[in-house]
């Protein structure tokens, strides 16, 4: 049997290179029919080194082709993170007046670091770099990267956010090779436990418009709600020179351990805003038991603004459509009660699949549902309505000995007015990204089965209170990809 793709822990529904070493999705686009999907790859070594952009396209966000290496390492140094833009106007010049996609990246050299760009006329096959790099020099901060370039319709122009030190600056340009600071966020904003990195700025419409609001996402090197690093975003206004911040606090993206470098795509069609992250936590991420390859990106998620029950703007990410069409036998959904202390065991799928639960709480005080369970390992998701918490644990043995901040707990507050909880749980062969609420709360995490765990074996239990009502129970097997 081939095994390629098959290997121990190797996902069967998400985006894995080949081999070797990969980080932060990059250069997310959509163009001429394609979503690109580069990444921070290093080709030698299982161990982040001398970063390149790895390339991948898809039709589906979930059927993804190969591609060789797009940008290499050069004088200028390494190719860190960045975005892609579809250059419509050919405001650039690169393209003959036609249109075509420029990559902005940054190049890091040693702990220089400054903005460079490069352009495709072929879709993304073959890339030059623009030989006036950099476009912007360094301004003497230590960490200064990871742009994200946007096009802003009001005044025909581009503007890049870009991590620098603890804030993100602004700029704009209206040709990708001249820009000019505008302003910077971040001081007294948010979580600062590490440095900020991969920001990203998106409008979007909220409860499906007219109003509309811009989301800024950023993630931090170290501190983040799970430990170690992840991502936090703030809802406010955007005017095309600066952000204004509805609120100081944090707001997690992801209450799990393994969600970073969130990236959107741009220019995808419908109007619809997809993300997808890196699945993983620099805590361990040069650590995890994976061979030939290592790292995984998250299931992509179609991201919306919703008005909560208590007038409050909420950001909620579901897992895209398209995963609808892995989905190949029904099993047809149930409903019944369990009662105080019952354990129901339910059918084993094979391979990966997307487990819903819709319950109603009213008379059940905490409940759990196991994914797989020995006396020695195990991954578990409980709800406890006296915390108001959703927890997701992957604290037990297991094959963790790589790191010791890998088996723990995760919790995030999920409330439920109305009694009832809903889950949509996706389980890969060493992942498990679990959306409660319609979106309002996600928990990302890896796990790592001891290799005698040969298949999963999944219950549903009501340990507290009188009896939990199972409104809808059904698992459906993924197709591998
Ligand atoms: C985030 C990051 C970026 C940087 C890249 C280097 O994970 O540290 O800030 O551009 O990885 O690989």
């Amino acid at each position: 049997e081939d095994m390629k793709f098959h290997e121990l822990y190797r996902p069967q529904v998400h985006f894995t290179p080949e081999e070797m070493w990969m980080n932060d999705p990059n250069g997310l686009v959509y163009y001429r029919g394609e979503y690109h999907l580069f990444y921070q790859y290093h080709p030698f070594s299982k161990q982040w080194g001398p970063m390149h952009w790895g390339h991948a396209v898809s039709t589906d966000l979930l059927h993804w082709t190969h591609l060789p290496i797009a940008l290499y390492p050069d004088e200028l140094g390494m190719i860190f993170s960045g975005s892609c833009v579809v250059d419509y106007g050919d405001t650039s010049g690169f393209f003959d007046g036609e249109d075509g996609l420029v990559a902005i990246f940054t190049h890091a050299d040693q702990e220089h670091q400054q903005q460079s760009i490069a352009y495709s006329r072929d879709a993304g096959r073959t890339w030059e770099k623009y030989e006036a790099n950099p476009v912007i020099k360094n301004p003497g901060v230590e960490d200064f990267r990871d742009p994200k370039v946007l096009w802003y319709e009001p005044e025909q122009k581009w503007v890049m956010v870009l991590a620098a030190g603890q804030e993100v600056y602004f700029y704009e340009s209206k040709n990708l090779k001249d820009w000019t600071y505008t302003s910077s966020f971040g001081d007294g904003y948010g979580a600062h436990g590490g440095v900020w990195e991969c920001p990203d700025l998106i409008e979007l419409p909220v409860d499906g418009g007219p109003k509309k609001k811009w989301i800024l996402q950023v993630d931090i090197g170290e501190g983040a709600v799970a430990g170690g690093s992840g991502g936090q975003y703030f809802i406010g206004e955007f005017e095309g020179k600066s952000f204004v911040s509805d609120h100081q606090d944090v707001r997690w993206l992801d209450y799990g351990k393994d969600f970073y470098a969130t990236q959107s795509f741009a220019n995808v069609e419908g109007g619809r805003c997809i993300w997808l992250a890196w699945m993983s936590n620099w805590l361990y991420a040069n650590e995890v038991p994976t061979s030939p390859w290592r790292s995984a990106m998250s299931i992509p998620r179609e991201v919306m603004l919703k008005t909560d029950h208590q007038g409050n703007v909420i950001l909620c990410q579901e897992p895209i459509r398209e995963l609808d069409c892995l989905k190949a036998s029904s099993d047809a959904s149930r409903s019944f009660p369990l009662f105080n202390q019952e354990i129901r065991s339910l059918p084993q799928p094979q391979g990966p699949f997307e487990w819903q639960l819709s319950l109603d709480i009213t008379e059940a005080n905490v409940f759990k549902a196991t994914v797989f369970e020995s006396t020695e390992e195990g991954v578990s998701i409980v709800y406890n309505k006296g915390t108001g918490k959703l927890y997701v644990d992957r604290s037990r043995r297991g094959v963790r000995s790589f790191s010791e901040d890998f088996a723990e707990c995760y919790e995030a507050p999920v409330s439920c007015p109305n009694e009832e909880l809903n889950l949509r749980i996706i389980v890969d062969t060493s992942s498990i990204e679990v959306f409660a609420n319609d979106g309002e709360v996600v928990l990302t995490n890896l796990f790592f089965p001891s290799p005698d765990i040969k298949e999963f074996r999944m219950s549903l239990e009501c340990k507290e209170g009188q009896q939990l009502n199972v409104a809808k129970q059904q698992i459906q097997p993924l197709k591998s990809v």
